[in-house]
């Protein structure tokens, strides 16, 4: 079914333009969770279907945008389009994708086209958060939640919600689903940032911190070092890294356990998240939790 959200979304963007279309020819498919998550929560109507395309037509757009602000070379394993074009390119081809989801959510009811836009306003300021984050170390750790609920979890939130109201099922307990999965989801490429290599991600790796973002593994670290390595790893914020830091900064986010600690958060968000809508027994609902949570990219 998910090749039909992706025709979709093809149409969608190839009703607008023929240059937007030629270039959104060159954007990679993802793992489509979004996408997934709404056949898995409201099946596979057209009407499904369509809400599936219009919220990764969102996310491909909020992509886009992410790699300029973060001055991001890879996506999807293969260059990205601020990379290949420039960062212009990139703005105006996801300002394309943000429009025509917008325009097509009109056929949607008031609540659905209501939370998703929503959900875009808070994803934007999610994302300012985050850069206002990174000019200098961030070590608070409600901050930390609450910018990656907005730039993250907000927006699959909003996509469980709207997926359980299409449905007809209880769109409170599915938003619940979706924060807490949401959450969770970010706290996770945010450990993958520390743990995996470029090539499986398809996106840079060991980034974050260079591009001054003071993660959950981060934080935790820094709680957990003695002052001589609590000022070693000041010396590393926002720096291009040597192979033998590296090796230390990766050695000392496992030694101290931080990692750990952010993988048993993601994990316990995961459990909230399945207690939600554990009246619906859903195993494809908890698939999704578990591949989340062991993901490699
Ligand atoms: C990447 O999202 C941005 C985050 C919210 C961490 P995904 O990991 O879902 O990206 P794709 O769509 O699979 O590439
Ligand atoms: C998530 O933040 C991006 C959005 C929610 C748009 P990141 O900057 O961590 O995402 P990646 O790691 O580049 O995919
Ligand atoms: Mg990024
Ligand atoms: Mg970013
Ligand atoms: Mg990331």
């Amino acid at each position: 079914m998910l090749e039909k959200v992706e025709l979709l979304m093809y149409n969608y963007i190839k009703d607008v333009d023929s240059y937007a279309i030629a270039l959104y020819n060159h954007i990679p498919k993802g793992k489509r969770l979004r996408a997934k998550l709404v056949l898995k929560i409201s099946g596979d109507s057209i009407e499904s279907q369509k809400l599936a395309a219009i919220i990764e037509l969102i996310h491909a757009a909020s992509l886009l945008h992410d790699d300029v602000i973060d001055e991001a070379k890879t996506r999807r394993g293969t260059p990205s389009i601020n990379a290949t074009y420039d960062s212009k390119t990139a703005v105006m081809l996801g300002d394309i994708l943000y429009s025509k989801a917008y325009l097509e959510l009109n056929n949607f009811s008031p609540f659905i086209a209501k939370s998703i836009s929503d959900a875009v306003t808070k994803l934007s300021v999610g994302e300012m958060l985050d850069v206002e984050f990174s000019k200098e170390i961030q070590l608070d750790e409600a901050k930390y939640f609450d910018m990656i609920y907005k730039k993250t979890a907000v927006l699959i939130e909003a996509t469980a919600a709207t997926a359980a109201s299409l449905a007809n099922k209880d769109s409170q307990k599915f938003a619940l689903y979706g924060k807490n999965l949401g959450l969770a989801f970010q706290i996770i490429d945010d450990v993958l940032d520390i743990t995996a290599d470029e090539k499986t991600l398809g996106k840079p790796a060991l980034a974050d911190f260079k591009e001054g973002k003071t993660t959950l593994p981060y934080i935790y670290l820094f709680e957990s070092l003695n002052s001589d390595d609590k000022k070693k790893l000041l010396t590393l914020y926002k720096k291009e890294l040597t192979d033998d830091e590296r090796i230390w900064l990766k050695g000392k986010m496992q030694e101290s356990g931080a990692v750990i600690k952010s993988i048993e958060v993601a994990v316990k968000l995961g459990k909230e998240a399945l207690q939600a809508i554990a009246e619906y027994k859903n195993e494809a609902l908890e698939k999704v939790i578990k591949d989340m949570i062991e993901r490699e990219f």
